[in-house]
């Protein structure tokens, strides 16, 4: 059975038409979206680029959607204020990235920034049970970051419910994001688990229908 938690649905900004962003966005809101998970890739953290402050910037201007900002970069408290300028409203930051990061929580916290930790599919995700009380969302990556359009790597789900049972049993109210290959045959899946959070690109964007996809998906 599916725990009765709110589902939210994220579609990544990275499988759209970048020729036509306000379009995109608008096509997603529409479908109902709850957040926009935009994926800024440097080249260094993950071998491509995508896109980064400039863009958030000119497509806050035509939403109102959450941006939900994922950084698949080395460096994330350098930008910390300059994405937040941009019109994100949480950042999402790896723990590879961050071992401590007791400093960009603090700096997050006092711009009033949502804070999310994320893990690669090869890191244990132990690794975040000692931030769950410092953090609004947990990230687990279903597939290796850099790329959209790969297939979700099944050994995530139980990282899913690993991090759920933890988060139960110290009752915090922590989101679960899963992030990568999630479509409609697995999303179920990882809900069950203890998923909150369903980031979707191509699965979405690359439906002639996307209202239908994430309706189904909440279902
Ligand atoms: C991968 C990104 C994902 C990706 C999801 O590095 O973090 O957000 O865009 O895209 P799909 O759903 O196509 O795997
Ligand atoms: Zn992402």
């Amino acid at each position: 059975m599916n725990h009765n938690k709110k589902i939210l649905i994220a579609p990544s900004l990275l499988a759209a038409d970048f020729s036509q962003l306000e379009n995109q966005i608008k096509l997603i809101e529409k479908a109902g979206a709850d957040l926009l998970h935009l994926d800024v890739m440097d080249g260094v953290f993950v071998p491509n680029i995508s896109f980064g402050i400039p863009i958030i910037e000119s497509v806050r201007q035509k939403t109102n959607l959450f941006f939900d900002t994922h950084l698949m970069i080395s460096d994330p408290i350098k930008y910390v204020e300059a994405f937040k300028k941009a019109g994100a409203n949480s950042l999402t930051i790896h723990i590879e990235t961050c071992p401590e990061p007791k400093k960009i929580f603090e700096e997050m916290r006092e711009l009033g920034l949502k804070i999310g930790l994320a893990v690669n599919p090869q890191t244990p995700v132990d690794k975040l049970f000692p931030f769950l009380d410092q953090i609004d969302t947990a990230l687990v990556m279903s597939v290796e970051p850099g790329f959209g359009g790969q297939i979700f790597q099944p050994h995530s789900i139980s990282k899913i419910i690993k991090l759920r049972s933890q988060i139960e049993i110290r009752q915090l109210q922590v989101q679960i994001q899963v992030d990568g290959g999630v479509n409609l045959s697995n999303s179920n899946t990882c809900i069950k688990a203890g998923a909150t959070q369903i980031v979707a690109g191509s699965a979405i964007f690359g439906d002639p229908n996307p209202t239908q996809i994430i309706s189904n998906m909440r279902k």
